[in-house]
């Protein structure tokens, strides 16, 4: 059965229908200390925990999640992690600083059997569970939004987001990839070297893992704006849209701005199930 977080409840719902498999009733409520209470209400043979840790909360429910369906009787657990927070800080950039992706992971292996996880911030973090893990590339399914383009290029607007790009570009069937070198200055601010890509009266779908503070996309935008581009679509695999990511892009004239569900928002249009069931056992 699949045990959904709460923060993961419409993919879990398409996971249950693209694999056939049943939802667990589970029961979250809260302590008047504000502590979290869970409980999985099915008794299990086997189970599929599917929980983004979008949030501090989040990581301490899946946790949670993956005892509660250890006492209802799985004895084998699965952990489905679409969205996988904490993976930027993925080893010490200063002395004592904390690699919270380790500190996070192991925690995590304690209570599963295997992991999987969609296009992780760097496929790296995964060896640092203790338990089999696999990165799923999450960017294949990304062209489904896309309507139909005009002579496109797919940008990457930094050049480790290039293998998304043609991705996207495969999977769309055609077009040219390039990609932006990006220098990160402070936790929202980059600045952004554009490559010398000729994008006038061409449609320019940008393809990242991730929109964080959508300063990235917004900056890309605005260059490609200014080369005369026809539209200027954004996507990416986790839309996180931190505070104002979203009014960012719009304010810089994106045309559309599509996510998957790996994170529930607005623009999450296309469901990472199939490809993550396809990993089920
Ligand atoms: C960084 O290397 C990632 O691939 C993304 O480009 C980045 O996290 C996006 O962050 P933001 O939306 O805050 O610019």
């Amino acid at each position: 059965m699949i045990v959904a977080g709460t923060a993961t409840q419409t993919l879990a719902g398409e996971l249950a229908a693209e694999a056939g498999r049943d939802l667990a009733t589970v029961t979250t409520k809260r302590f008047p200390d504000g502590e979290r209470y869970v409980r999985v209400e099915d008794d299990l043979e086997t189970a599929i925990v599917v929980a983004s840790t979008v949030s501090d909360e989040d990581h301490v429910e899946l946790i949670q999640l993956q005892d509660a369906a250890r006492e209802a009787g799985a004895d084998r657990i699965t952990t489905v992690i679409p969205y996988l927070g904490y993976a930027r800080q993925d080893r010490a950039f200063d002395s004592g600083e904390a690699v919270s992706s380790r500190a996070l992971a192991r925690a995590i292996s304690t209570g599963t059997d295997r992991v999987l996880t969609v296009t992780p911030h760097e496929t790296a973090v995964c060896e640092y569970f203790d338990v089999p893990t696999t990165a799923i590339d999450g960017s294949q399914v990304l062209a489904g939004p896309l309507p139909e383009l005009t002579d496109p290029v797919f940008l990457a607007p930094d050049e480790g987001a290039t293998d998304l790009a043609v991705t996207v570009r495969d999977a769309y069937g055609g077009g040219e990839t390039d990609f932006f070198r990006k220098t990160r200055q402070s936790g929202d601010e980059v600045s952004i070297e554009p490559s010398d890509a000729s994008v006038a009266d061409r449609d320019v779908v940008l393809v990242d893992d991730i929109i964080a503070t959508g300063s990235t996309m917004a900056q890309s935008v605005d260059i490609l704006t200014d080369r005369e581009a026809r539209r200027v679509f954004v996507t990416c695999v986790h839309p996180l849209l931190a505070r104002n990511a979203y009014s960012k892009l719009v304010r810089a004239g994106v045309a559309a701005v599509y996510g998957t569900d790996s994170i529930e928002r607005t623009v999450s249009d296309v469901s990472v199930a199939p490809v993550i069931a396809d990993h089920l056992e």
